[in-house]
């Protein structure tokens, strides 16, 4: 399908990638197998993403509160994000900045080196940012962007007054970036489950009924349409 130039141009789109678990068990399959096939979704979406000119897309991969899951679903999890990162070095070809969002203490070594040699190698880059949040939580985010600000008040480099909203948007993990100008959630759901609290302050948000494994580029033109329509009655009377 072709669109116009302005359709999807220069947006920044925010997904929570829900829905994985339901889709397996509607299958008699394990929930493992829902994130599977999500992985699979999640790299279409970002690719068509990309293909439509769309400027940032932020994917929650896995929150602070995932690792309350059985050990075996964190662990497929974790290896389909290690999967990624090694293929992520396609991207040294491909006009992608990737970025990642979230506390990387948690995870295993040689995760954190690759995702620093991804973020290296395409810092340069111009063209789409992809935002991958994992271990990611809007209020862990918020949180240590005050420590850091209380920190340069402590060293008597800041005072508090001086602290303004700019300030505490240069320290999130999206420092820089454009905020979200919607927030898609598949699967029905119509809560942000702590995913950019900060820089969800005035997105739009979309949700879907269809399952994140179900999700295709045509539900994505669905979801760009959706809040085409209502950016455009933003400006109206
Ligand atoms: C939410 O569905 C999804 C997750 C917690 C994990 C999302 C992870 C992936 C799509 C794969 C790994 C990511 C990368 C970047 C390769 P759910 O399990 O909460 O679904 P449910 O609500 O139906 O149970």
């Amino acid at each position: 399908m072709s669109h116009p130039k302005s359709f999807a141009e220069g947006l920044s789109i925010g997904i929570i990638m829900d829905g994985n678990g339901r889709w397996a068990k509607k299958r008699g399959l394990p929930r493992t197998a829902g994130h599977k096939k999500g992985a699979q979704v999640f790299q279409d979406i970002t690719d068509y993403c990309q293909e439509l000119g769309v400027a940032c897309v932020t994917v929650y991969a896995f929150s602070t509160e995932n690792w309350k899951r059985p050990f075996d679903e964190v662990s497929t999890i974790m290896k389909l994000f290690g999967e990624y990162l090694i293929k992520a070095f396609d991207y040294k070809s491909r006009d992608v900045r990737i970025v990642f969002l979230g506390d990387r203490t948690a995870l295993q070594p040689r995760h954190q080196e690759l995702m620093e040699e991804i973020e290296r190698d395409t810092a340069h880059k111009t063209g789409m940012i992809l935002n991958i949040a994992i271990n990611y939580g809007g209020r862990q985010e918020i949180t240590a962007a005050a420590r850091e600000l209380a920190a340069l008040v402590q060293k008597g480099e800041l005072k508090p007054e001086e602290i303004t909203e700019q300030m505490l948007s240069d320290h999130m993990y999206t420092r820089g970036q454009k905020d979200p100008d919607f927030i898609l959630r598949p699967s029905g759901e119509k809560r942000l489950s702590n995913f950019m609290l900060w820089q969800a302050a005035y997105s739009e948000l979309v949700e879907m009924d269809v399952l994140w494994p179900d999700f295709t580029k045509e539900h994505l033109d669905m979801a760009i349409e959706e809040f085409n329509r209502r950016n455009r009655r933003f400006g109206g009377l």
